[in-house]
């Protein structure tokens, strides 16, 4: 068994999740690397220290540039505010060091032009870069994307995606409000995730941005505290979205429903163990709902069995130790098509980013943007 010394940046929300999950990854599941808990770097040394003593790392630091270009760390896990992704990334790539960085890809779309195009000449030497779209890893939201694969829902018609939040009222000056350090506000935060998510389950991407709103309630933020669009995926299927930290009564109310020509799925992660299916192919006089428990590792559902017996409930921390095992047998060779899920890397993360971009333009442009727009822009700019 080989193992792999990680070396986290950034100890506060994702720090902890992320931390827990390496621990947990080789107690929950069988990958065939164990990694290290090396070295973690924050900003305060005795939060840090403290934090280190805590989750049981070797070392700590406050030297983050030390940190990703240190011979003895494998993979460098980037749990930072968003500005500070490109610099530890690129460092981190430019030094053979495989990187798992959080989402969004970069605070801007050049940092992730730029991360990307690290990354794919680090691949040349076998360098994996991972990005943390860890709601894939909901065990409902991978067996949505399975049933849309076995063709149950047909052609996909119609999308409709949501993230409410309520945090932003009322909150405290943190950096997400900051546009220097998040880029954007409920874009890049939490509309990135319902993005990614409507593409991973569909398999289509998000083409055209028909139409969007941004708004900023809070003279003092410098971001989006607000967004809306419409778009439109290349296989023919209309999308809404909405992502808001306003909306009184919803601390982290997340979801999508999903039509198709001959069945839909409706997914809401305040019910994270649950996917509603209808089957719009059923005998009419019962057509209805089914609602799915997904909890049964013998029925296939994807990761549950490393849990417990069915009907035991895992939560939000388990989607990150299973993104953290996948990243483990991922780099121990297990082909990407064995994965229950795809692993996003930092190119399919661009093209998020790139989506993300759009949207902001459309914003300002009052206009249809097509994302192909977007994407050339960057590539040109790259
Ligand atoms: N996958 C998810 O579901 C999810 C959830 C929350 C956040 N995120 C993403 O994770 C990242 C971190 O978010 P968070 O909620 O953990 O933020 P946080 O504010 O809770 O923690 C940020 C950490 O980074 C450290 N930090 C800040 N600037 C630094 C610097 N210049 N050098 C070194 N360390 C620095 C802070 O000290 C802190 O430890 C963001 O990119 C965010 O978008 C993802």
């Amino acid at each position: 068994m080989t193992d792999l010394a990680i070396g986290m940046i950034g100890t506060k929300f994702m720090g902890r999740a992320h931390a827990n999950a390496w621990t947990q990854a080789t107690r929950f599941f069988d990958p065939p690397i164990t990694p290290v808990l090396h070295t973690v770097a924050g900003r305060d040394a005795a939060a840090t220290d403290a934090f280190a003593a805590r989750w049981g790392w070797q070392h700590a630091t406050t030297d983050v540039a030390a940190l990703v270009r240190d011979p003895a760390i494998g993979l460098v896990d980037i749990c930072t505010p968003n500005d500070v992704h490109a610099e530890a990334a690129i460092g981190a790539l430019e030094a053979g060091t495989h990187v798992a960085c959080e989402k969004p890809l970069a605070d801007t779309l050049a940092h992730a032009a730029e991360m990307t195009a690290a990354a794919q000449r680090a691949a040349a030497r076998g360098v994996r870069t991972f990005v943390w779209f860890s709601y894939r890893r909901v065990p409902a939201i991978a067996l949505a994307r399975a049933l849309v694969r076995s063709g149950r829902l047909g052609a996909i018609r119609h999308v409709r995606a949501v993230y409410l939040s309520q945090w932003g009222i009322g909150a405290d000056d943190v950096w997400r409000f900051d546009a220097a350090v998040a880029g954007s506000g409920a874009l890049g935060d939490i509309a990135a995730h319902i993005v990614d998510a409507v593409q991973f389950v569909t398999g289509e991407q998000i083409t055209r941005i028909a139409g969007s709103l941004m708004r900023t309630y809070v003279p003092s933020h410098t971001v989006d505290d607000a967004v809306l669009f419409l778009a439109e995926l290349d296989g023919g299927a209309t999308a809404s979205f909405e992502a808001t930290r306003f909306a009184t009564g919803h601390h982290n109310a997340h979801g999508f429903e999903i039509h198709g020509e001959h069945g839909a799925l409706s997914f809401r992660f305040d019910q994270m163990g649950r996917l509603a299916y209808h089957d719009a192919t059923a005998e009419r006089a019962v057509r209805g709902w089914t609602t799915i428990e997904v909890c049964d590792g013998d029925a296939g559902h994807p990761w549950v069995g490393a849990w417990w017996p069915p009907g035991h409930p895992i939560g939000y921390e388990h989607t990150f130790t299973h993104q953290a095992a996948d990243i483990l047998d991922a780099l121990g060779g297990r082909p990407d098509d064995a994965l229950v899920a795809p692993m996003p890397d930092f190119a399919e993360a661009l093209q998020v980013q790139a989506v993300l971009e759009a949207v902001s333009t459309a914003t300002t442009r009052r206009a249809a943007v097509d994302v192909a727009e977007i994407t050339e822009s960057c590539v040109a700019d790259s």
